[in-house]
């Protein structure tokens, strides 16, 4: 007997952390960016120096490590991470872990340490899980999956955004779109849960809605669901 999980999976920019922290406040859900603890073991891995096909070295970081997630200090931000006490919030969202966490996150042993502690965070639901797999694999009887998408063109005009926030303007809008189709092959031809829709989730085009659109559609179809 758990409160209602609302699974958001879709491919790398779509939006899917935005609206998920959207959706999780406005129906006082709590949010699950699973994203930011694959992330966190990548910069684990480089931080130790570890080799990133020394599959052995790694599954045994990833299933030793302790995970911390807290909320971002407001809606706009990200989530707050630790992993083995470092504060690594800002650290993986650089360039470096960004263009290794899909060889890390394709390794299966890494995928079951992380799998099984989103489980255990999920037992009591009452989440909006934000990833890849999530409607697919990790909670399969979500009430509601979501399936987000948008043109790689879209997610990249988006990132070149936030990068521009942040004040890093020495990235191209064509190296993004290569980036962005690149991470999307390596999870969707990955062996262990390739990034997929699952058969009963709901497909929502971002392209052209804004984050108040998308956020009101997800809202609606989970009240319709309830
Ligand atoms: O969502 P975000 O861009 O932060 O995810 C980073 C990477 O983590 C993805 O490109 C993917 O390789 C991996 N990931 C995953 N399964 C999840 C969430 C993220 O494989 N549930």
């Amino acid at each position: 007997d758990r409160q209602a999980i609302i699974a958001i999976d879709g491919p790398a920019g779509a939006g899917k952390s935005t609206v998920a922290r959207q959706v999780a406040a406005k129906l006082g859900l709590v949010y699950l960016d699973t994203g930011a603890m694959y992330r966190a073991v990548t910069w684990l891995v480089l931080h130790e120096g570890i080799a990133l096909d020394d599959e052995c070295a790694i599954a045994e970081l990833a299933s030793g490590c302790v995970i911390e997630l807290a909320p971002g200090q407001d809606l706009q931000s990200p989530v707050q991470v630790w992993i083995n006490h470092h504060d690594v919030t800002q650290a993986i969202r650089s360039i470096a872990v960004t263009s290794n966490v899909s060889a890390i996150a394709a390794q299966s042993a890494v995928r079951q340490a992380l799998v099984k502690q989103q489980q255990r965070w999920g037992k009591k639901g009452g989440l909006v899980a934000e990833g890849r797999d999530i409607g697919s694999h990790v909670f399969p009887d979500a009430e509601v999956k979501i399936f987000l998408t948008a043109s790689v063109q879209e997610r990249a005009r988006r990132r070149l955004r936030d990068f521009q926030k942040q004040g890093q303007s020495d990235i191209s809008l064509e190296q993004l779109e290569k980036d962005i189709a690149e991470r999307d092959w390596k999870d969707s031809t990955r062996k262990v849960s390739p990034l997929k829709k699952a058969p009963d989730a709901v497909e929502i085009s971002t392209d052209g809605l804004s984050v108040t659109e998308v956020t009101e559609k997800i809202v609606d179809y989970y009240q319709q669901r309830l």
